[in-house]
């Protein structure tokens, strides 16, 4: 090869490099942005995220009093009671939906096995004989989004498939303004510190207890590393994600944006990067105040907005980027720069028959949406996918997606 050659490519290697963590294969970093009411979704983020981790009684943060999926689809719906022992963590389904047909190990119990350990340098080996590494994760709903979902039918197939009927007259699924949904991922105290280890953060048992959100659940003690956040403020949801501060390679690839909460606004990715630590997210004097407010306890401190997303593209039409570093490229292998919370929702929808339509959440769809004219939008909502009602050949579920084990549960 000539020298002029050699120029060239060490020329494009450069524009790729200096282009890349911003930008990642034509994506762009999500950062929220005013909601018509004026007010930023970031804000809005925060606000919901206070209001859900607040003291609840029985030892219980709010969201965790709200209805999970097997309170609500289900033939017999129910708002769940008091009795917080009746409290259960499942394994991905969103993991489940998109992983290469038999190439998971069955789920043991309601923990896991991680998508793609290796992006998060995730440990695959048993800290201890008998441990294997796993993580768990639970959706909860409010009461308005409980109310709407059942009220109207759209907590099973049957259901589903009565409401397409009433879509062929115009009618939609259409959220009220107030509902609010959570989803969380869980990993066993024993395998975070695991995990952290191998990422040069070495806390113990009593730090984790202390620095993070834990539960007790199917005899193990879990500590919380993620949370998202859907509420409807916007006729398109507003998208928040949520990750603990430690967690490795928390802004990799698409960077930390948050104008209302951290002191420092915006962090960017570091070049290459994979599974360093960030900066903290030190609280601005606004959210602490709203934590005072709301007597948040102080574990919620470690927690820090990734960024809200409220567009499908940025102002020059490139696709945004929107993913948590563990929900969506540990636990269930979508590359950040494949990730667009509000894309991969928009594709939430339903056959004449009531069954799910997963044809484009498999492709992990990114920028704007476009649903075929067969399939009626769910209002960005995959929970349907619970429901025991995709025929197997259609929606190319591995054999082990144990669909009875959800149902069982009902
Ligand atoms: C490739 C597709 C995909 C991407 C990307 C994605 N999700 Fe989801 N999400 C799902 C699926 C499927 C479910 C339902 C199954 C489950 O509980 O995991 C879900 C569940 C949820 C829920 C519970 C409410 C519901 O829709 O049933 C929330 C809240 C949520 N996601 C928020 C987010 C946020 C915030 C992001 C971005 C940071 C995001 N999601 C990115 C597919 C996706």
């Amino acid at each position: 090869m000539k020298l002029r050659d050699w120029i060239l490519i060490a020329l494009a290697l450069l524009a790729m490099a200096v282009d890349l963590p911003a930008r990642a294969a034509g994506a762009v970093g999500a950062s929220g942005g005013l909601l018509a009411s004026g007010i930023h979704s970031d804000r809005l983020a925060w606000q919901h995220f206070a209001g859900i981790v607040a003291p609840a009684g029985h030892g219980r943060v709010e969201f965790e009093t709200w209805a999970a999926d097997d309170n609500i689809y289900t033939e017999t719906p129910a708002w769940p009671g008091d009795d917080a022992a009746q409290r259960r963590l499942r394994s991905s389904v969103l993991q489940r939906v998109l992983a290469p047909h038999g190439s998971l190990d069955a789920p043991v119990g309601d923990c896991g096995a991680v998508l793609d350990a290796g992006s998060g340098n995730f440990p695959v080996q048993a800290p201890q004989p008998g441990q294997a590494p796993c993580f768990a994760e639970e959706v909860r709903r409010n009461l308005a989004t409980y109310r709407y979902i059942v009220q109207n039918g759209l907590n099973t197939q049957a259901g589903l498939a009565a409401a397409y009927q009433k879509a062929q007259s115009g009618w939609r699924v259409s959220l009220p303004e107030d509902a609010v949904q959570v989803k969380a991922d869980w990993v066993p105290v024993e395998t975070l510190i695991a995990w952290l280890g191998r990422n040069g953060v070495r806390l113990t048992g009593s730090q984790v207890r202390a620095q993070f959100h834990t539960t007790f659940a199917q005899g193990t003690s879990f500590a919380l590393v993620a949370m998202h956040i859907s509420s409807k403020d916007a006729p398109n949801w507003v998208w928040a994600s949520f990750e603990h501060r430690l967690n490795p390679g928390r802004c990799d690839t698409m960077g930390c944006n948050d104008s209302y909460g951290a002191a420092r606004r915006t962090i960017a990715p570091q070049a290459g990067a994979h599974n360093g630590q960030y900066a903290d997210c030190a609280k601005t004097a606004a959210l602490k105040k709203l934590f005072e407010v709301k007597r948040v306890a102080p574990a919620w401190n470690n927690y820090c907005l990734k960024a809200s997303e409220i567009a499908f593209v940025a102002r020059d039409g490139t696709p945004l980027m929107h993913g948590n570093s563990f929900t969506e490229r540990v636990a269930a292998g979508i590359p950040i720069k494949r990730s667009s919370c509000i894309s991969c929702h928009a594709s939430a929808g339903f056959s004449r028959d009531g069954s799910a339509y997963i044809k484009q959440l498999t492709s992990h769809p990114m920028g704007t949406v476009k649903l075929p004219a067969d399939i009626v939008a769910n209002d960005f909502i995959w929970g349907i996918l619970t429901i025991n009602a995709v025929p197997v050949e259609q929606a190319k579920i591995p054999h082990n997606l144990d669909r009875t084990r959800i149902t069982a549960r009902r």
